[in-house]
C-alpha cells in the first residue's frame, strides 16, 4: 500500500504542536519566508521545532545562499547543528541544482524546492535530491495546472528514478491536495489552516451531537464509561 506523507508548512511552534498533537504528521517544511514571519533566532527556533517533533519525524530547512559553494557550506552546518531527522531544501537554479549533485555525492539528503516543470524535477532527480517539491498553486498563479505538473513529475520520475518522492507544496485549498494524492503524489505539505480543513464539515459535527443526544435522551449519560 502507499503511503501519503503529511508534512506542516509552517514554522510557528504553538501551530506545529496543535496540528501534531491531534494529526498524524510526517514532520515540517520551512522555507526562508516561513522562517522571517517567526521573528527568533534561526537555529534555536529550528531545534524547539525539532523538539516537538521528535527525532523520528523529518525536519526541512532551506539553503539562501547563490552560490553552489556556499549552499554546500549552509547545508553542513545546518546538519551539524541540528541533530535527528533533517533535509536540506534546495532551490532548482544551476547553482541548486550543483548543489545537490555534491550533497548527494557525499551523503546529505536533498529536497529540490521551487519546481515548476518535470524538468526542473528530472534534473533535480537526476543530480541526486531525494525529493522535489513542485509548487502546485503558484504553478496555477501563472495560469499553468499545478495538478498536471506534479501527475507528470510522478510519470518521469517512476521508472528510473523511484529513489525521488514528490512532496506536493504550495496549496491554497484541500481541493488541490486531494487531486495531486490521487495522481500518484508521495506526500504534500501544507499550512496548519489548511490541514484543519480536511476535517472542518460541518454536517460531522451535526451527526455526532445527534447520536450524544439520543444516547443521552435515553441513558442519561454522555459516556458509557462511568
Ligand atoms: C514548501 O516547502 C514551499 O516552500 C511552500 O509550500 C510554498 O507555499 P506558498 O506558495 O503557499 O508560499
Amino acid at each position: 500500500m502507499r503511503e501519503i506523507k503529511l508534512f506542516i508548512d509552517s514554522a510557528n511552534i504553538k501551530k506545529i504542536r496543535q496540528i501534531s498533537e491531534y494529526y498524524p504528521i510526517d514532520g515540517v517544511t520551512t522555507n526562508p519566508s516561513i522562517i522571517v514571519k517567526e521573528e527568533r533566532p534561526f537555529i534555536p527556533l529550528l531545534k524547539e521545532i525539532q523538539c516537538v517533533l521528535g527525532d523520528e519525524k523529518i525536519l526541512f530547512v532551506q539553503t539562501i545562499a547563490q552560490k553552489a559553494e556556499k549552499i554546500v557550506k549552509e547545508a553542513i552546518y545546518i546538519r551539524d547543528f541540528l541533530s535527528g531527522n533533517v533535509v536540506i531544501k534546495i532551490p532548482v537554479t544551476k547553482e541548486g541544482i550543483k548543489a545537490i549533485r555534491k550533497l548527494s555525492l557525499i551523503g546529505v539528503q536533498t529536497l529540490a524546492t521551487t519546481v515548476y516543470t518535470p524538468l526542473n524535477a528530472y534534473l533535480a532527480a537526476k543530480a541526486g535530491a531525494s525529493y522535489v517539491a513542485p509548487y502546485v498553486n503558484r504553478i496555477d498563479n501563472l495560469t499553468g495546472n499545478g495538478v498536471q505538473v506534479v501527475k507528470n513529475i510522478v510519470e518521469v520520475l517512476s521508472k528510473e528514478y523511484t529513489n525521488c518522492k514528490v512532496l506536493a507544496a504550495s496549496f491554497k485549498n484541500t481541493q488541490q491536495i486531494l487531486d495531486v494524492s490521487l495522481i500518484g503524489s508521495h506526500g504534500v505539505t501544507a499550512s496548519p489552516d489548511i490541514i484543519d480543513e480536511f476535517l472542518n464539515i460541518p454536517t460531522i459535527e451535526a451527526n455526532v451531537n445527534q447520536f450524544r443526544k439520543e444516547w443521552f435522551d435515553l441513558y442519561g449519560s454522555e459516556t458509557f464509561i462511568e
